[in-house]
């Protein structure tokens, strides 16, 4: 069977089903240098990475656009790349919208984005600092409060101006993104949420396949760095671990393979050469629909990233099904 690399957007559009991650580690620690992203975005594309994954509030599109402006022209044409960029949650205001785009493609050095996703339902107070907290630790929200909504229709203006080619939502649970499929004017292209296989989102990825959403898989390997912070660690799993080397091949790659496999886009990070590598050789092997279904069965609902500083907040998506 031809394994197939890409997914059809609603918008007519190809998304790679692989792509570069470049968010920080973890959620407030800020990667010290923004070197070992510019390095990995031009290794990724050598090895034949055309699909980009990052955010304004990951601090390193500078960086990500200094490795496009050296690929782009001379290893790749820019219509063969899919960027993804996002809008952070104290961007919300309809009128930060734009400018905040706008932002991240001068700091990218594009004209236009692949795909702009809202980082997350809930609107934090507007202002520079990324995570602004009162002094017990939680987020400072946007008062008066914004709606995704309101947020979502100034996305639209950003398809109707030509800045963007698609958008998308991140982190919305299933009555989140059907609340903007059905009164949103431009449909979701994407709802990117964490899911590995101790994340399966089954239902969600039911709901998104009956309405043309696809779903990107941030996290997809568990974030192994934070292993034992988190102890969620699908790469050390001995059924993860058996399939692997049945196939030859590594943990990760068998958990990429799991997400293509099932039509889901997978954004990897690594700064690690061998690692870029590594996660591309996936469109080489096959899952058996048993091995498939061995996988989706070590879902535990393990969540790393539960943005938990705003879990009080009425839209914070993570007491509603995935
Ligand atoms: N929308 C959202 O809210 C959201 C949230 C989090 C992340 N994201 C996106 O999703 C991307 C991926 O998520 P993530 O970075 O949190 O987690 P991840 O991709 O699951 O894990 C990244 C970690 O895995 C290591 N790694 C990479 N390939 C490996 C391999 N083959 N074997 C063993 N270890 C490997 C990397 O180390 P080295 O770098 O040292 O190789 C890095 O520490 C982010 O970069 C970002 O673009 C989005």
């Amino acid at each position: 069977m031809a394994t197939p690399t890409t997914a059809a957007l609603r918008t007519g559009a190809q998304m790679p089903l692989l792509g570069l991650g470049t968010g920080p580690g973890s959620v407030g620690t800020w990667q010290t240098s923004t070197e070992p992203i510019y390095e990995a975005v031009k290794a990724a594309i050598d090895v034949g990475y055309r699909h980009i994954d990052t955010a304004e509030s990951y601090a390193d599109e500078k960086a990500v656009g200094r490795a496009l402006r050296e690929k782009i022209g001379s290893a790749v044409q820019r219509k063969d790349l899919f960027i993804t960029s996002k809008l952070w949650n104290t961007r919300h205001h309809p009128d930060d919208v734009l400018p905040a785009c706008q932002r991240s493609l001068t700091d990218l050095g594009l004209d236009y984005l692949d795909l702009y996703l809202m980082h997350f339902p809930v609107a934090w107070v507007r202002g520079e600092v990324y995570y602004p907290k009162d002094e017990n630790g939680r987020a400072i929200l946007c008062t008066p409060d914004v709606h995704f909504m309101d947020t979502w229709k100034a996305m639209e203006s950003l398809v109707d101006a030509g800045l963007v080619k698609a958008i998308g939502v991140s982190n919305f649970n299933i009555s989140q993104m059907e609340e903007v499929l059905t009164n949103g004017r431009i449909k979701p292209a994407v709802n990117q949420v964490e899911s590995h296989p101790y994340l399966v989102c089954s239902r969600l990825l039911k709901c998104a396949a009956d309405n043309e959403v696809v779903i990107t898989a941030f996290c997809p390997l568990g974030r192994p760095g934070e292993a034992n912070k988190h102890g969620i660690t699908p790469l050390q799993d001995p059924k993860v671990i058996s399939i692997a080397e049945k196939h030859k091949k590594t943990p990760a790659q068998v958990c990429l393979r799991w997400q293509v496999q099932r039509g889901v886009v997978v954004v990897p990070r690594s700064i690690t050469p061998a690692r870029i590598l590594e996660n591309s050789q996936i469109f080489d092997f096959e899952l058996s629909t048993e091995e498939m279904e061995t996988i989706s069965r070590l879902n535990k609902d393990a969540r790393i990233t539960k943005f938990g500083m705003c879990d009080d907040h009425p839209q914070w998506p993570f007491s509603g099904d995935f």
